[in-house]
């Protein structure tokens, strides 16, 4: 596992996108041999998609080669409706690049049946040859995509139920209305995080802290789902200062001394 500390989250977002920029850019993709892509919803996030916005205005990042597939997606909740995660990547990513719209691939959370949906959906990733890089976020209690604790940590997509302390978490997106946040969600599992190449999480803020340190200093353990990231062979930790406050010093200082080794080795 790879720690990246930057100072605040506009670094984190910089940093964040210059590296999918560069996986990308070094895979050369074309219609044949596309680049599969898995994105989150979030805050966390947005950042770095208002990055890669700006470089692919720059003329740095085409996206018409590359496959995407989002991590989740809110049952019962109109498409059209603003807080939808398929409103929300229109209007921070997919509205301002260059993707075809044939490449986004979004859960359906309100489709006839749920199952074969998420069947349906693990199966296009399958066929894709598997996701090449995941982006993703965390939630405070640790959750990957909605990966609630206590879930399967080999789960592959599915439909979850929305632990009280993740409604109360976006409750803000819904007038601070508990009521209003939906209960259930359609999520990749751990497994299908599992299964991509590499994955990249942006955790950012204070209220990330405790998260980061069970996924840092602690074991595997279901009850903060994206610790199982700690078995992947290829995952990188994109922090801010802010949510490293929970960790050991020694802690900090380890992987910041990594980083800076392998920065002047890179020289
Ligand atoms: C939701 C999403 C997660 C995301 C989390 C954190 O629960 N399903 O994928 O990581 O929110 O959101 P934020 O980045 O706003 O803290």
């Amino acid at each position: 596992m790879r720690v990246v500390i930057k100072p605040g989250k506009l670094e984190v977002g910089a940093w964040t996108a210059n590296y999918i920029i560069e996986r990308i850019n070094a895979a050369n993709p074309t219609p044949d041999n596309p680049f599969i892509l898995g994105l989150p919803t979030g805050s966390s996030p947005i950042l770095t998609y208002e990055e890669l916005i700006k470089r692919h205005k720059k003329g740095d990042i085409s996206f018409k080669n590359v496959i995407t597939f989002n991590m989740d997606e809110y049952v019962k909740l109109p498409e059209d409706h603003p807080e939808s995660y398929h409103a929300f990547m229109h209007k921070h990513l997919f509205d301002h690049i260059d993707i075809p719209a044939e490449n986004i691939n979004i859960l359906n959370g309100n489709a006839d049946n749920l199952e074969e949906e998420c069947q349906r959906y693990e199966d296009k990733i399958k066929s894709l040859g598997g996701i090449e890089l995941f982006l993703g976020g965390i939630g405070p209690d640790g959750h990957i995509a909605f990966n609630e604790p206590g879930s399967s940590l080999t789960s592959k997509t599915r439909v979850k139920t929305l632990s009280y302390d993740t409604i109360v978490a976006n409750a803000r997106f819904f007038d601070n209305d508990l009521s209003k946040v939906p209960t259930t969600a359609l999520t990749v599992g751990v497994g299908t995080v599992m299964a991509a190449r590499e994955v990249i999480l942006i955790i950012t803020g204070y209220n990330k802290s405790r998260a980061l340190r069970e996924v840092v200093e602690n074991g595997v353990n279901h009850m903060w789902t994206v610790s199982m990231l700690q078995l992947h062979e290829r995952c990188i930790l994109a922090c801010d200062n802010h949510s490293t406050m929970e960790l050991q010093v020694q802690t900090v200082k380890y992987f910041n001394e990594i980083e800076e080794i392998s920065q002047k080795n890179h020289k």
